[in-house]
Protein backbone atom coordinates (compact mmCIF):
# COMPACT_ATOMS: atom_id res chain seq x y z
CA UNK A 1 0.00 0.00 0.00
CA UNK A 2 1.04 3.88 -0.94
CA UNK A 3 0.11 6.86 0.81
CA UNK A 4 0.05 8.80 -2.73
CA UNK A 5 -3.57 7.70 -4.88
CA UNK A 6 -2.79 6.46 -8.22
CA UNK A 7 -5.63 6.88 -11.41
CA UNK A 8 -7.02 2.92 -11.98
CA UNK A 9 -8.82 2.42 -14.98
CA UNK A 10 -12.02 1.20 -13.64
CA UNK A 11 -13.95 1.03 -17.15
CA UNK A 12 -14.23 1.48 -20.51
CA UNK A 13 -16.80 1.67 -23.05
CA UNK A 14 -16.64 2.71 -27.21
CA UNK A 15 -18.91 3.52 -29.61
CA UNK A 16 -18.40 2.60 -33.77
CA UNK A 17 -21.19 3.91 -35.88
CA UNK A 18 -23.11 1.73 -37.91
CA UNK A 19 -22.58 2.66 -41.53
CA UNK A 20 -19.44 1.52 -42.88
CA UNK A 21 -17.19 3.10 -45.60
CA UNK A 22 -15.43 0.38 -47.67
CA UNK A 23 -12.41 0.85 -50.08
CA UNK A 24 -14.72 -0.30 -52.90
CA UNK A 25 -17.11 2.74 -51.70
CA UNK A 26 -13.98 4.87 -51.94
CA UNK A 27 -13.22 3.48 -55.29
CA UNK A 28 -16.34 5.05 -56.80
CA UNK A 29 -15.44 8.48 -55.30
CA UNK A 30 -11.73 8.58 -55.95
CA UNK A 31 -8.90 6.95 -58.45
CA UNK A 32 -8.25 4.73 -55.64
CA UNK A 33 -8.71 0.91 -55.20
CA UNK A 34 -9.19 -1.87 -52.60
CA UNK A 35 -5.87 -3.21 -52.94
CA UNK A 36 -3.95 -0.09 -52.72
CA UNK A 37 -5.63 1.26 -49.75
CA UNK A 38 -4.95 -2.21 -47.90
CA UNK A 39 -1.72 -2.82 -49.02
CA UNK A 40 -0.85 0.81 -47.79
CA UNK A 41 -2.23 0.92 -45.05
CA UNK A 42 -3.87 -1.99 -43.43
CA UNK A 43 -7.22 -0.59 -43.85
CA UNK A 44 -10.52 -2.24 -45.20
CA UNK A 45 -13.17 -0.57 -43.97
CA UNK A 46 -13.82 2.68 -41.57
CA UNK A 47 -17.27 3.57 -39.61
CA UNK A 48 -19.06 6.72 -40.65
CA UNK A 49 -21.36 8.63 -38.48
CA UNK A 50 -24.75 8.54 -39.43
CA UNK A 51 -27.46 11.52 -39.76
CA UNK A 52 -27.83 13.25 -36.58
CA UNK A 53 -24.56 11.16 -35.13
CA UNK A 54 -22.17 13.61 -33.60
CA UNK A 55 -19.00 13.76 -31.92
CA UNK A 56 -21.11 14.65 -28.23
CA UNK A 57 -23.73 11.78 -28.96
CA UNK A 58 -21.21 9.38 -29.96
CA UNK A 59 -18.94 10.44 -27.05
CA UNK A 60 -22.11 9.78 -24.79
CA UNK A 61 -22.52 6.59 -25.80
CA UNK A 62 -18.79 5.51 -25.05
CA UNK A 63 -19.11 7.18 -21.66
CA UNK A 64 -22.16 5.42 -20.58
CA UNK A 65 -21.00 2.25 -21.44
CA UNK A 66 -17.68 2.79 -19.66
CA UNK A 67 -19.86 4.30 -16.60
CA UNK A 68 -21.46 1.15 -16.11
CA UNK A 69 -18.03 -1.51 -16.94
CA UNK A 70 -17.20 1.10 -14.22
CA UNK A 71 -20.05 0.12 -11.96
CA UNK A 72 -20.65 3.84 -10.98
CA UNK A 73 -23.01 6.21 -11.32
CA UNK A 74 -23.05 9.61 -13.83
CA UNK A 75 -23.15 11.68 -10.42
CA UNK A 76 -19.90 10.17 -9.29
CA UNK A 77 -17.84 12.06 -11.76
CA UNK A 78 -15.77 14.70 -10.41
CA UNK A 79 -14.61 15.91 -13.95
CA UNK A 80 -15.05 15.21 -17.61
CA UNK A 81 -12.02 15.46 -20.29
CA UNK A 82 -13.19 15.28 -23.74
CA UNK A 83 -10.03 14.87 -26.46
CA UNK A 84 -11.34 15.94 -29.64
CA UNK A 85 -10.16 17.40 -32.78
CA UNK A 86 -13.92 17.50 -34.36
CA UNK A 87 -15.98 19.35 -31.37
CA UNK A 88 -19.58 19.17 -31.31
CA UNK A 89 -19.18 22.93 -32.13
CA UNK A 90 -16.24 25.47 -31.47
CA UNK A 91 -18.16 26.71 -28.33
CA UNK A 92 -18.81 25.17 -25.31
CA UNK A 93 -16.63 22.91 -24.91
CA UNK A 94 -17.97 19.27 -26.27
CA UNK A 95 -17.48 17.68 -22.81
CA UNK A 96 -20.01 20.10 -21.77
CA UNK A 97 -22.60 18.64 -23.72
CA UNK A 98 -21.69 15.15 -23.10
CA UNK A 99 -22.03 16.31 -19.04
CA UNK A 100 -25.76 17.01 -19.99
CA UNK A 101 -26.21 13.60 -22.07
CA UNK A 102 -24.86 12.03 -18.97
CA UNK A 103 -26.61 14.24 -16.13
CA UNK A 104 -22.98 14.10 -14.48
CA UNK A 105 -23.79 17.80 -12.48
CA UNK A 106 -21.41 17.55 -10.39
CA UNK A 107 -18.58 17.07 -13.29
CA UNK A 108 -16.18 20.29 -14.32
CA UNK A 109 -15.73 19.24 -18.22
CA UNK A 110 -13.45 20.78 -20.74
CA UNK A 111 -11.98 19.61 -24.08
CA UNK A 112 -8.17 19.01 -25.36
CA UNK A 113 -7.03 19.24 -28.65
CA UNK A 114 -3.88 17.01 -29.21
CA UNK A 115 -5.02 15.48 -31.97
CA UNK A 116 -4.69 12.01 -32.45
CA UNK A 117 -2.62 12.15 -29.41
CA UNK A 118 -5.52 13.53 -27.21
CA UNK A 119 -6.39 10.02 -25.56
CA UNK A 120 -2.83 9.73 -23.85
CA UNK A 121 -2.62 13.70 -23.12
CA UNK A 122 -5.53 13.29 -21.03
CA UNK A 123 -4.49 10.05 -19.17
CA UNK A 124 -1.47 12.50 -17.93
CA UNK A 125 -4.03 15.23 -17.02
CA UNK A 126 -6.02 12.14 -15.34
CA UNK A 127 -3.45 10.94 -13.65
CA UNK A 128 -2.40 14.61 -12.12
CA UNK A 129 -5.86 15.30 -10.90
CA UNK A 130 -6.30 12.16 -9.02
CA UNK A 131 -2.81 11.54 -7.86
CA UNK A 132 -3.28 15.31 -5.94
CA UNK A 133 -6.40 14.28 -4.98
CA UNK A 134 -8.11 16.73 -6.06
CA UNK A 135 -10.59 14.37 -8.26
CA UNK A 136 -11.78 10.86 -7.50
CA UNK A 137 -13.96 9.93 -10.45
CA UNK A 138 -12.45 11.52 -14.19
CA UNK A 139 -14.55 10.65 -16.94
CA UNK A 140 -11.88 10.63 -20.27
CA UNK A 141 -13.30 10.68 -23.81
CA UNK A 142 -12.04 10.51 -27.24
CA UNK A 143 -14.48 11.10 -29.77
CA UNK A 144 -14.19 11.78 -33.05
CA UNK A 145 -16.37 12.71 -36.49
CA UNK A 146 -13.12 13.25 -39.00
CA UNK A 147 -16.06 11.69 -42.15
CA UNK A 148 -16.98 15.79 -41.09
CA UNK A 149 -13.58 17.34 -42.27
CA UNK A 150 -12.60 14.89 -44.63
CA UNK A 151 -12.20 15.81 -48.43
CA UNK A 152 -13.74 12.93 -50.03
CA UNK A 153 -11.85 14.05 -53.28
CA UNK A 154 -8.48 14.11 -52.02
CA UNK A 155 -7.42 10.06 -52.59
CA UNK A 156 -4.16 10.56 -50.35
CA UNK A 157 -6.62 11.48 -47.00
CA UNK A 158 -9.75 10.19 -47.38
CA UNK A 159 -8.84 6.70 -47.53
CA UNK A 160 -7.49 6.93 -43.94
CA UNK A 161 -10.18 8.26 -41.43
CA UNK A 162 -13.15 7.19 -39.92
CA UNK A 163 -15.48 8.51 -36.93
CA UNK A 164 -16.09 6.80 -33.11
CA UNK A 165 -16.05 7.20 -29.77
CA UNK A 166 -14.13 5.76 -26.66
CA UNK A 167 -14.19 6.61 -23.14
CA UNK A 168 -12.29 5.30 -20.01
CA UNK A 169 -13.16 6.00 -16.38
CA UNK A 170 -10.32 6.95 -13.94
CA UNK A 171 -10.78 6.26 -10.10
CA UNK A 172 -8.45 6.89 -7.58
CA UNK A 173 -6.82 3.55 -6.02
CA UNK A 174 -4.30 2.64 -3.09
CA UNK A 175 -3.42 -0.49 -4.80
CA UNK A 176 -0.24 0.23 -5.94
CA UNK A 177 -0.57 -3.16 -8.73
CA UNK A 178 -3.34 -1.06 -10.22
CA UNK A 179 -2.72 2.24 -11.82
CA UNK A 180 -1.47 4.80 -14.61
CA UNK A 181 2.42 3.89 -13.67
CA UNK A 182 3.75 6.12 -16.46
CA UNK A 183 3.26 9.05 -18.79
CA UNK A 184 5.49 11.04 -21.18
CA UNK A 185 3.91 14.09 -23.70
CA UNK A 186 5.86 15.55 -26.93
CA UNK A 187 4.97 18.35 -28.82
CA UNK A 188 6.78 19.67 -31.70
CA UNK A 189 5.34 23.47 -33.07
CA UNK A 190 7.40 23.89 -35.64
CA UNK A 191 5.93 21.07 -37.67
CA UNK A 192 2.27 22.10 -37.49
CA UNK A 193 2.11 22.53 -41.04
CA UNK A 194 2.34 18.63 -41.47
CA UNK A 195 -1.31 18.04 -40.57
CA UNK A 196 -3.61 21.02 -40.06
CA UNK A 197 -7.36 22.09 -40.94
CA UNK A 198 -6.22 25.42 -41.99
CA UNK A 199 -10.16 26.76 -42.45
CA UNK A 200 -12.91 28.18 -40.19
CA UNK A 201 -10.19 29.28 -37.27
CA UNK A 202 -9.10 32.99 -36.05
CA UNK A 203 -6.68 32.85 -39.07
CA UNK A 204 -8.78 32.22 -41.52
CA UNK A 205 -12.83 32.39 -40.95
CA UNK A 206 -15.15 30.87 -42.46
CA UNK A 207 -15.63 32.63 -46.27
CA UNK A 208 -16.91 31.80 -49.58
CA UNK A 209 -13.03 31.89 -50.36
CA UNK A 210 -11.93 29.25 -47.90
CA UNK A 211 -15.08 27.09 -48.89
CA UNK A 212 -14.04 27.54 -52.43
CA UNK A 213 -10.45 26.68 -51.54
CA UNK A 214 -11.61 23.38 -48.97
CA UNK A 215 -9.98 24.93 -46.86
CA UNK A 216 -12.54 23.27 -43.82
CA UNK A 217 -11.26 19.89 -44.96
CA UNK A 218 -7.70 18.48 -43.24
CA UNK A 219 -4.23 18.96 -45.32
CA UNK A 220 -2.12 15.49 -44.59
CA UNK A 221 1.47 15.18 -45.58
CA UNK A 222 1.12 11.75 -45.44
CA UNK A 223 4.66 10.87 -46.61
CA UNK A 224 6.59 12.98 -44.19
CA UNK A 225 4.14 11.75 -41.48
CA UNK A 226 5.21 8.25 -41.88
CA UNK A 227 8.63 8.45 -41.64
CA UNK A 228 7.99 10.74 -38.25
CA UNK A 229 5.65 8.16 -37.23
CA UNK A 230 7.78 4.88 -37.80
CA UNK A 231 10.59 6.68 -35.55
CA UNK A 232 8.33 8.22 -33.15
CA UNK A 233 6.26 4.51 -32.24
CA UNK A 234 9.43 2.37 -31.96
CA UNK A 235 10.60 5.25 -29.91
CA UNK A 236 7.72 6.06 -27.18
CA UNK A 237 7.51 1.98 -26.56
CA UNK A 238 11.29 1.88 -25.91
CA UNK A 239 11.36 4.86 -23.75
CA UNK A 240 7.96 3.74 -21.56
CA UNK A 241 9.69 0.40 -21.39
CA UNK A 242 13.12 1.75 -19.79
CA UNK A 243 11.65 3.74 -17.51
CA UNK A 244 8.95 0.98 -16.15
CA UNK A 245 11.84 -1.50 -16.05
CA UNK A 246 10.00 -3.95 -18.37
CA UNK A 247 10.68 -6.44 -20.85
CA UNK A 248 8.54 -7.72 -23.61
CA UNK A 249 7.72 -10.30 -21.62
CA UNK A 250 5.87 -8.01 -19.01
CA UNK A 251 3.89 -6.21 -21.23
CA UNK A 252 0.63 -7.88 -22.51
CA UNK A 253 -0.39 -5.58 -25.08
CA UNK A 254 1.06 -2.52 -27.29
CA UNK A 255 -2.40 -0.35 -27.74
CA UNK A 256 -1.31 1.92 -30.35
CA UNK A 257 -3.00 4.54 -32.47
CA UNK A 258 -4.37 3.33 -35.21
CA UNK A 259 -2.67 5.05 -37.71
CA UNK A 260 -1.04 2.39 -40.19
CA UNK A 261 -0.79 -1.13 -40.22
CA UNK A 262 2.72 -0.94 -41.86
CA UNK A 263 3.72 1.87 -39.29
CA UNK A 264 2.38 -0.25 -36.27
CA UNK A 265 3.87 -3.25 -37.51
CA UNK A 266 7.64 -1.79 -38.61
CA UNK A 267 7.89 -0.38 -34.83
CA UNK A 268 6.77 -2.86 -32.73
CA UNK A 269 8.17 -6.06 -34.96
CA UNK A 270 11.78 -4.26 -34.52
CA UNK A 271 11.44 -3.80 -31.16
CA UNK A 272 10.82 -7.92 -30.71
CA UNK A 273 6.85 -7.65 -29.78
CA UNK A 274 4.84 -10.31 -31.62
CA UNK A 275 1.99 -10.07 -33.54
CA UNK A 276 -0.62 -11.13 -30.70
CA UNK A 277 1.14 -8.43 -28.04
CA UNK A 278 -0.02 -5.50 -30.70
CA UNK A 279 -3.94 -4.76 -30.29
CA UNK A 280 -5.25 -3.66 -34.06
CA UNK A 281 -8.48 -2.93 -35.22
CA UNK A 282 -7.06 -0.68 -38.11
CA UNK A 283 -8.53 -2.85 -40.61
CA UNK A 284 -12.33 -1.99 -39.42
CA UNK A 285 -12.14 1.03 -38.12
CA UNK A 286 -9.63 2.93 -39.58
CA UNK A 287 -7.81 5.96 -37.92
CA UNK A 288 -10.13 7.68 -35.64
CA UNK A 289 -7.83 10.09 -33.96
CA UNK A 290 -7.80 10.65 -30.23
CA UNK A 291 -10.45 8.15 -30.26
CA UNK A 292 -8.25 5.38 -32.06
CA UNK A 293 -6.89 4.33 -28.72
CA UNK A 294 -9.80 3.99 -26.30
CA UNK A 295 -11.95 2.12 -28.74
CA UNK A 296 -8.82 -0.28 -29.19
CA UNK A 297 -8.41 -0.34 -25.28
CA UNK A 298 -11.98 -1.49 -24.89
CA UNK A 299 -11.83 -3.92 -27.58
CA UNK A 300 -9.13 -5.78 -25.92
CA UNK A 301 -10.49 -5.66 -22.48
CA UNK A 302 -14.21 -6.58 -23.82
CA UNK A 303 -12.99 -9.58 -25.90
CA UNK A 304 -10.51 -11.15 -23.07
CA UNK A 305 -6.70 -9.99 -24.51
CA UNK A 306 -6.50 -7.54 -21.83
CA UNK A 307 -7.40 -8.49 -17.69
CA UNK A 308 -7.12 -7.16 -14.58
CA UNK A 309 -3.26 -7.35 -14.03
CA UNK A 310 -2.50 -7.02 -17.22
CA UNK A 311 0.16 -4.17 -17.92
CA UNK A 312 -0.82 -1.99 -21.75
CA UNK A 313 1.89 0.42 -23.40
CA UNK A 314 -0.74 2.47 -24.97
CA UNK A 315 1.30 5.09 -28.13
CA UNK A 316 -0.25 7.77 -30.18
CA UNK A 317 1.07 10.77 -32.29
CA UNK A 318 -0.44 13.10 -34.51
CA UNK A 319 -0.97 16.91 -35.58
CA UNK A 320 0.87 19.53 -33.34
CA UNK A 321 3.04 17.29 -33.29
CA UNK A 322 2.08 16.05 -30.92
CA UNK A 323 3.10 12.50 -29.24
CA UNK A 324 2.93 10.26 -26.18
CA UNK A 325 2.73 7.26 -23.89
CA UNK A 326 0.99 5.88 -21.43
CA UNK A 327 1.99 2.65 -19.49
CA UNK A 328 -1.00 1.17 -17.27
CA UNK A 329 -1.45 -1.79 -15.11
CA UNK A 330 -4.75 -2.67 -15.29
N1 LIG B 1 -4.91 5.36 -54.16
C1 LIG B 1 -4.03 5.17 -55.17
N2 LIG B 1 -2.89 5.88 -55.27
C2 LIG B 1 -2.65 6.80 -54.34
C3 LIG B 1 -3.53 7.06 -53.27
C4 LIG B 1 -4.71 6.30 -53.22
N3 LIG B 1 -5.62 6.44 -52.24
N4 LIG B 1 -3.01 8.04 -52.49
C5 LIG B 1 -1.84 8.39 -53.04
N5 LIG B 1 -1.62 7.66 -54.16
C6 LIG B 1 -0.48 7.70 -55.06
C7 LIG B 1 0.25 9.04 -55.00
O1 LIG B 1 -0.36 9.97 -55.86
C8 LIG B 1 1.62 8.64 -55.44
O2 LIG B 1 1.63 8.54 -56.85
P1 LIG B 1 2.91 9.01 -57.68
O3 LIG B 1 4.03 8.10 -57.25
O4 LIG B 1 2.46 8.78 -59.10
O5 LIG B 1 3.14 10.45 -57.34
C9 LIG B 1 1.81 7.22 -54.89
O6 LIG B 1 0.48 6.74 -54.63
C10 LIG B 1 2.61 7.18 -53.62
O7 LIG B 1 2.10 8.19 -52.75
P2 LIG B 1 2.62 8.37 -51.27
O8 LIG B 1 1.86 9.47 -50.60
O9 LIG B 1 4.10 8.46 -51.30
O10 LIG B 1 2.15 6.96 -50.67
P3 LIG B 1 2.53 6.31 -49.29
O11 LIG B 1 3.08 4.96 -49.47
O12 LIG B 1 3.30 7.25 -48.39
O13 LIG B 1 1.08 6.10 -48.63
C11 LIG B 1 -0.25 7.14 -46.95
C12 LIG B 1 0.27 7.22 -48.36
C13 LIG B 1 -1.10 5.89 -46.83
C14 LIG B 1 -1.09 8.36 -46.64
C15 LIG B 1 0.94 7.05 -45.98
O14 LIG B 1 1.87 8.07 -46.26
C16 LIG B 1 0.55 7.16 -44.54
O15 LIG B 1 -0.08 6.28 -43.99
N6 LIG B 1 1.01 8.22 -43.86
C17 LIG B 1 0.86 8.39 -42.44
C18 LIG B 1 -0.53 8.41 -42.01
C19 LIG B 1 -1.07 9.77 -41.95
O16 LIG B 1 -0.59 10.69 -42.53
N7 LIG B 1 -2.13 9.88 -41.21
C20 LIG B 1 -2.76 11.13 -41.08
C21 LIG B 1 -3.22 11.29 -39.74
S1 LIG B 1 -1.92 11.67 -38.73
C22 LIG B 1 -1.89 10.66 -37.57
O17 LIG B 1 -2.78 9.93 -37.34
C23 LIG B 1 -0.65 10.72 -36.87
Amino acid sequence: MTDKPGAAIAGTGSYIPEKVLSNHDLAKMVDTSDEWIIQRTGIKERHIAGEGETTASMGAIASERALEDAGIEAQQIDAIICATATPEMPLPATACFIQDKLGAERACAFDITAACSGFVYGLEICKMFVESGRYKHVLLVGSETLSRITDYTDRGTCILFGDGAGAAVLKATDDPQRRIIYTSLKSDGSKWDMLKLPGCGSRYPASHEVLENRMQYMKVQGRAIYKFAVNSMQQLILDAMKNCNLSVDDVKMVVPHQVNRRIIDSATQKLGFPAEKVYINIDRCGNTSSASVPIALDEARRTGKLAEGDTVIMVAFGGGLTWGSAVVKL
